[in-house]
């Protein structure tokens, strides 16, 4: 929700500031703009739309001077045009913001009896118009900034900038994650460390709560009770390479491709040679735990769904799992003996922190399985465990979502082991079938062929079912997520066995239900469903293996085949077709794949 950015630097700020934009554009793509500093004096440039407008405008009407913030914005409070865009500015300060100020109303309200009215929409300019009112109170522009920093509600990321001030840079985090980045002197100031990897890997994170006074020579962090902290400076392998298209059409579709190297890294990482699973410390003893307390949103929520068969059916254990917007409002009841576990690619996802945080001190143990090891939600849990699945720049999550069933998997065997629930053959039987992965993946990419057909007749449709059973069911919902997110086409997901308790109302020829049937113990009661959606002229696309198509694919609309694979694996290898049909359905209908409308990636806000 909302990337900024921010340098004060050696070299002209704009191309920089964009180039930086460009690496957190997956963050929101309404609007995007930048405010310099030049020879002293504070202007900036603003425009609706993808970053692309925002460097079309600047070819025309450029913006000079080597100290600068920027900002691509995902609208919350205002539609997205060039009055609501950011950096916003009041007299002598521009602000760029990630977050929502939930007080917004009373500051505004205040600075209306002051005589002062805002002229946009958004809760942002509030902070500008305190700050320059704090000014004209006397003062300095630093402590003006940390005078408004006081008033503030809400959870926000906020960087300042202030004409006549060449050299001065306010950065503050409360609720939404933000990096300095150390160069020669030169010093930067971003949403993330991937949008600061091309300036510099020397990346501090602020904490909860901090401010960083930031000019060339360095940053000064202050505490949220103005104590002044060191906050580590780490160096941070980010290649730059890591964030490019990497000679594929979009981000997406590398990203799917790239599914069977990150499953192995992540399955080196975990797992030896001789079998045994090895986490981070400190270690969890599952005889020890007695349930299971999965929170997650979107797809990483889906994955969750997923592990609960491999953790109730391979070890045991009770599950339960929650999207975290219902969770943490909820107050459920958390047992001593609970293990809390957040899935997070961002580890930054508002919702899914704030549930974490409820457990704390609930929970026996906090854990998390996340992509990136520096988020707040990996550093407030007690044990984290990376995916290892590298920068993942699509909206769509894909090789994230994978990499979490396999860490998960490993964790459900693991718990299985430690519990007593599994023999060693079939300890090895599941261990075996989890290093076959990345080869099944790759012989099931070499579909996308076969898959880009079927999707060339998906596309037309307005409305798809999928449908799943066991682990395959949680599927057909992340299949149908998919595909409504990139493609805009209405899909719904059911389990197969609740088709008949309304859903088969809505079956008719122009209706396409996907179902996922690997030739598993359930694959029978799948066909008998899928036969009842085909009596009634709904067009079926069954995604099965040689012996299941061979056993049931007679009258059905389309087919698309994949390798044998065990039941228990059979999710994670079966995500691929649904993202290939996802995605060769958006790229035939002419969507934008990567950026799809009214999403983002990182969902910083309630
Ligand atoms: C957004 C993204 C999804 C993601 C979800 C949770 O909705 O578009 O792809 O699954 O957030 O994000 P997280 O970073 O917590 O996994």
């Amino acid at each position: 929700m909302c990337g900024i950015v921010g340098v004060l630097g050696n070299h002209e700020a704009a191309p920089i500031l964009v180039e930086a934009l460009k690496r957190l554009e997956y963050r929101g793509y309404d609007s995007a703009g930048i405010a310099t500093v030049n020879g002293g004096t504070l202007d900036r440039r603003r425009a609706v739309g993808k970053l692309v407008n925002l460097g079309d405008l600047l070819v025309h009407e450029p913006l000079a001077g080597k100290s600068g913030i920027g900002h691509t914005r995902w609208a919350t409070h205002g539609e997205p045009n060039v009055g609501n865009a950011h950096p916003h500015r009041s007299g002598p300060v521009a602000v760029v913001h990630n977050g929502i100020i939930e007080n917004f109303r009373e500051l505004r309200a205040e600075l209306a009896a002051e005589g002062l009215t805002p002229s946009t929409d958004t809760d942002t300019e509030t902070v500008a118009m305190l700050t320059e009112h704090h000014m004209n109170t006397g003062l300095s522009p630093t402590d003006a900034a940390i005078k408004t920093l006081g008033k503030l509600q809400g959870a926000f990321a906020l960087a300042f900038l202030f004409d006549g001030e060449d050299d001065l840079m306010i950065a503050a985090r409360r609720g939404s994650p933000l990096a300095i980045g150390y160069g020669d002197t030169e010093m930067f100031v971003g949403s993330d460390a991937i949008a600061l990897s091309p300036l510099t890997d020397r990346i501090s994170y602020l904490e909860e709560g901090d401010y960083a006074i930031v000019t060339r020579a360095g940053a000064r962090v202050f505490d949220a009770q103005g104590t002044a902290v060191e906050r580590e400076i780490r160096t941070i392998q980010i290649s730059s390479a890591s964030v490019d298209k990497g000679g594929h059409k979009h981000f997406m579709a590398k990203e799917i491709a790239e599914q069977p190297a990150v499953i192995a890294d992540a399955l080196r990482h975990y797992l030896s040679p001789t079998g045994d699973i090895n986490l981070p410390d400190p270690q969890i003893d599952f005889a020890t735990v007695d349930r299971i307390t999965m929170v997650a949103c979107g797809t990483a929520y889906l994955a969750c769904l997923t592990a609960k068969y491999w953790f109730e059916q391979i070890a045991r254990l009770p599950v339960e799992v929650d999207v975290a917007s219902e969770f943490r409002y909820r107050e459920p009841p958390i047992p001593a003996r609970n293990l809390a576990l957040f899935v997070s690619q961002s580890g930054e996802t508002a919702d899914t922190l704030a549930a974490l945080r409820y457990c704390t001190g609930k929970a026996a143990r906090i854990a998390s399985v996340v992509n990136v090891p520096e988020s707040s939600i990996a550093r407030e849990s007690d044990v984290a465990l990376p995916i290892l699945a590298g920068v993942e720049i699509g909206v769509a999550s894909t090789k994230a979502f994978t990499c979490q069933l396999t860490v998960l998997f490993l964790l459900a065997i693991k718990a299985a082991t430690d519990r007593g629930e599994i023999t060693p053959e079939q300890r090895e039987d599941h261990l075996s079938q989890l290093r076959r992965l990345p080869s099944l993946i790759a012989e099931a990419l070499e579909q996308s062929d076969a898959v880009r057909e079927t999707a060339r007749k998906l596309a037309n449709a307005r409305d798809v079912l999928f449908l799943g059973r066991g682990p395959l069911y949680p599927l057909a919902h992340e299949g149908a997520l998919k595909l409504k997110e990139i493609s805009y086409i209405h899909a719904e997901a059911y389990a197969s066995g609740e088709l008949k308790h309304g859903p088969i109302a809505l079956i008719d020829e122009n209706v396409p239900v996907v179902v996922m049937a690997p030739r598993d113990a359930l694959f029978d009661k799948t066909v008998s469903n899928m036969q009842e959606v085909m009596a009634r002229k709904g067009k079926v696309i069954l995604i099965s293996d040689r012996e299941g198509l061979a056993e049931a694919s007679q009258g059905v609309w389309d087919t698309i085949e994949m390798p044998d694979v065990s039941d228990a694996v059979a999710p994670i290898l079966y995500a691929i077709p649904a993202q290939l049909l996802a995605y060769h359905t958006a790229v035939a209908k002419g969507t934008d794949v990567d950026q799809p409308r009214n999403l983002a990636k990182s969902v910083t806000v309630e």
